[in-house]
């Protein structure tokens, strides 16, 4: 049984995203050159905001979820035109056995613990010449979430994130600013990571 962290926040989670994702997912297209042949994992996708960017680009994606509440608001966005196919996995503690074309990913890396585990895992589920594209929080001061329940990185060094990115076999690597979030007392940055294998 997957622990679901984001139950209290499924509903009205498109409500607040969609503006952040909206900049992600138009740094990402502006990277990365998609095609209709690619098959993507979208890591942590929730409700989808990000794949459903991306989805028109591509042939296949597969939102990779923890959470069965985000899972079901993505379900519901389902159209036959467009979908993704949820795929409710731990898929760090346990892998995939298949590669795929490209791994996309929205604010969901400051909720994995290892993150070394967590890109050398990836790297064996993207195929040579595939790409990953990981945007997130740059290192805040802690205040970004007003419940830390399953945070584990208040952001990230980027610096330090490529050189992991890098020691777990990835190249490549580029990261900037793509948005920054606006609260009423702070702003906090948001990063891109991508890479090739
Ligand atoms: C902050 S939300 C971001 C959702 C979406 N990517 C977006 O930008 O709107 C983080 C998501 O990551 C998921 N998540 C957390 N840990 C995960 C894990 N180990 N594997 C897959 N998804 C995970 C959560 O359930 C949640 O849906």
């Amino acid at each position: 049984m997957l622990k679901d962290n984001f139950k209290d926040e499924a509903k009205d989670w498109d409500k607040n995203s969609n503006t952040n994702t909206k900049s992600i997912g138009g740094a990402i297209l502006e990277k990365i050159a998609m095609n209709s042949e690619m098959e993507l994992l979208d890591f942590g996708a929730g409700t989808g905001l990000l794949g459903f960017e991306i989805a028109r680009h591509v042939k296949k994606i597969y939102g990779v979820d923890t959470s069965h509440s985000m899972l079901e608001e993505l379900r519901a966005k389902n159209t036959p035109q467009l979908s993704i196919e949820p795929l409710h996995q731990d898929i760090i503690a346990s892998p995939l056995q298949r590669s795929f074309d490209g791994l996309i990913s929205s604010m969901t890396l400051h909720h994995i613990e290892d993150i070394e585990r967590f890109f050398s895992t990836i790297h064996t589920n993207i195929q040579d010449g595939g790409f990953i594209a990981i945007a997130d929080l740059e290192l805040e001061d802690g205040t970004f979430h007003s419940e830390n329940n399953g945070v584990f990185h208040h952001g990230f060094d980027t610096a330090k994130l490529c050189e992991i990115a890098k020691s777990c076999g990835f190249k490549d690597i580029e990261c900037s600013q793509v948005n920054t979030i606006k609260k009423p007392d702070k702003e906090y940055g948001v990063f891109l990571l991508t890479a090739t294998k």
